[in-house]
């Protein structure tokens, strides 16, 4: 399977043009996001915080004053990528130099956070690093930075960073489209064997459940239509709710759903050990909530799922599997998925076969193991050989391919209500998604952007489904189009 938008490398332009008259001298900055979605969250809040200071969008980092690489530090490959990254910007600024103009180059997100110092000595180019905890703090960095300081900022920090944080301003959210991420709960304290997420998010926090609900009226007033809640465990959300109580997040939900005009909640990732009743029970009562549930398990052995210190068995995830699928029937089910965990036999991975093959999932992500410095797996001396890794990923995947592709198939002649997001790849066509994640390409007017409309799909593809818009009858009987009123 196709590396997720997760964890896919995204290159986001960040449109930070707000009323320019309130602000300093015209700035660009140019923020390059690598990883997950929290990260694309993290940038936009990023360009937030820069938009008072006078910083407007650069849609390359060629002609950009500042360029920020918000880093991913889950794999080996994804930190690589940074340090490539910074060559190749080290030779824009010197180009850019030799023109008489600067450029201010800072490293924020996972890989600052765990190799702040070495990146520093490794890439003298750099000039501020900052981890994922530091982002209200970026006018204060900025400033040590033009005072001639190299700033690494690794802290943290005992103040809320999203309490700091200014609110985006109006102009720039409605330029981010009609689906939105809202970060609900950050870090994470369960200590996969494998991940270098509570070492690089640190402990599990939490936001108060009066500022997230803030957060989505804003992005609501901004045409905003989907809100995807975003946390490492989200589902280990455990909020103070407007009673002074803590809150779960299928509480949470539950206020999200009274929101006018917020007509599609999600939320992701899951751990399987937190899927708690209410939560469980919201899909089933929240129609807000998407059909769709990405509950990563990584691997369907259970010595496997011990070594990875996942707190769960196999029978344990069966359990939530028929659960949900008695709450909401027709959801799809998403997953995590890693091969060659140090000591995986290959019973072990016959267990993880055997898993999907009776869950069966719509989507799914999986992933070479990589020994991430410092987290206890690496230690283990039993490393699963590099062929071996590879042939058992390009195993699963092709099963998971197979899936993915019957779940496909298996909506073709079906209507599904479809939120349009984007113009497509040909004229006349529109992209938006499925109740269950996948693109939909439609013929469709632009008026359609920003609107949920209902679709008949005709076919489906690798990685996209095509569809045509439902004929509705009007008052007269006669047939339109579903364009909305
Ligand atoms: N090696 C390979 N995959 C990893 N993941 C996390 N850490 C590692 C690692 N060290 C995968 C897990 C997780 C997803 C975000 O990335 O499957 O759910
Ligand atoms: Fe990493 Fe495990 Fe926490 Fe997920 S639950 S972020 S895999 S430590």
């Amino acid at each position: 399977m196709n590396e997720p938008a997760k964890t896919a490398l995204i290159d986001t332009v960040l449109d930070t043009s707000t009323d320019a008259a309130a602000r300093p001298a015209a700035r660009t900055v140019f923020i390059k996001t690598f990883g997950c979605q929290m990260n694309v969250y993290d940038s936009q809040r990023m360009a937030d915080a820069l938009a008072p200071l006078g910083y407007a969008q650069a849609q390359a980092p060629d002609d950009a004053d500042l360029v920020l690489l918000n880093t991913c530090h889950i794999r080996e490959k994804a930190a690589e990528k940074v340090y490539s990254e910074i060559g190749r910007l080290r030779r824009l600024r010197d180009r850019r130099r030799a023109g008489g103009a600067a450029m201010v180059i800072g490293v924020a997100g996972c890989v600052a956070q765990a190799e702040g110092a070495e990146i520093m000595s490794r890439a003298p180019a750099v000039d501020m690093v900052f981890g994922p905890q530091s982002y209200h703090r970026l006018p204060d960095l900025l400033a040590r930075v033009a005072d001639g300081e190299r700033v690494v900022e690794t802290e943290f920090p005992v103040e809320d960073k999203f309490d700091a944080l200014p609110n985006a301003m109006p102009a720039a959210l409605a330029t981010r489209g009609p689906t939105a991420f809202l970060t609900v709960q950050e870090g994470c304290d369960k200590f996969c064997t494998f991940c270098v997420v509570p070492y690089t998010r640190g402990a599990e926090f939490s936001r108060p459940v009066a500022a997230i609900l803030a957060e989505a009226r804003r992005l609501v007033e901004a045409g905003v239509r989907e809100i995807t809640l975003l946390g490492q465990n989200v589902n280990a959300y455990h909020g103070e709710g407007p009673d002074g109580r803590e809150w779960g997040l299928g509480r949470l939900l539950h206020a999200l759903a009274d929101v006018d005009r917020l007509d599609r909640l999600r939320y992701t990732t899951s751990h399987p050990r937190d899927m708690d009743d209410v939560l469980i029970a919201a899909h089933r009562d929240i129609p807000q909530l998407m059909p769709y549930l990405h509950l990563p398990v990584q691997s369907g052995s259970d010595a496997m799922l011990k070594a990875m210190n996942r707190r769960h068995t196999r029978e344990l995830y069966f359990g939530i599997v028929e659960e949900i699928r008695a709450a909401r029937p027709d959801i799809a089910l998403s997953s995590d998925f890693i091969v060659g965990f140090p000591g995986e036999s290959e019973t072990d991975f016959a267990d993880t076969v055997d898993l999907v093959a009776r869950v069966g999932f719509a989507q799914a992500f999986s992933f070479k193991y990589s020994a991430r410095p410092g987290t206890p797996a690496a230690d283990i001396d039993d490393q699963v050989p590099e062929e071996a890794r590879r042939e058992r990923l390009t195993a699963l995947q092709a099963l998971l391919r197979t899936q993915q592709a019957d779940f496909a198939a298996s909506l073709v002649g079906k209507r599904l209500d479809v939120l349009f997001e984007r113009d497509g790849r040909k004229p006349g066509q529109l992209v938006g998604r499925s109740p269950y994640l996948q693109p939909v390409v439609v013929e469709a007017p632009r008026a359609l952007i920003g609107e949920i409309a209902p679709v008949t799909v005709t076919s489906a593809g690798p990685n996209s489904l095509f569809a045509s818009l439902c004929q509705l009858a009007d008052a007269h009987g006669r047939t339109r189009v579903a364009v909305p009123a």
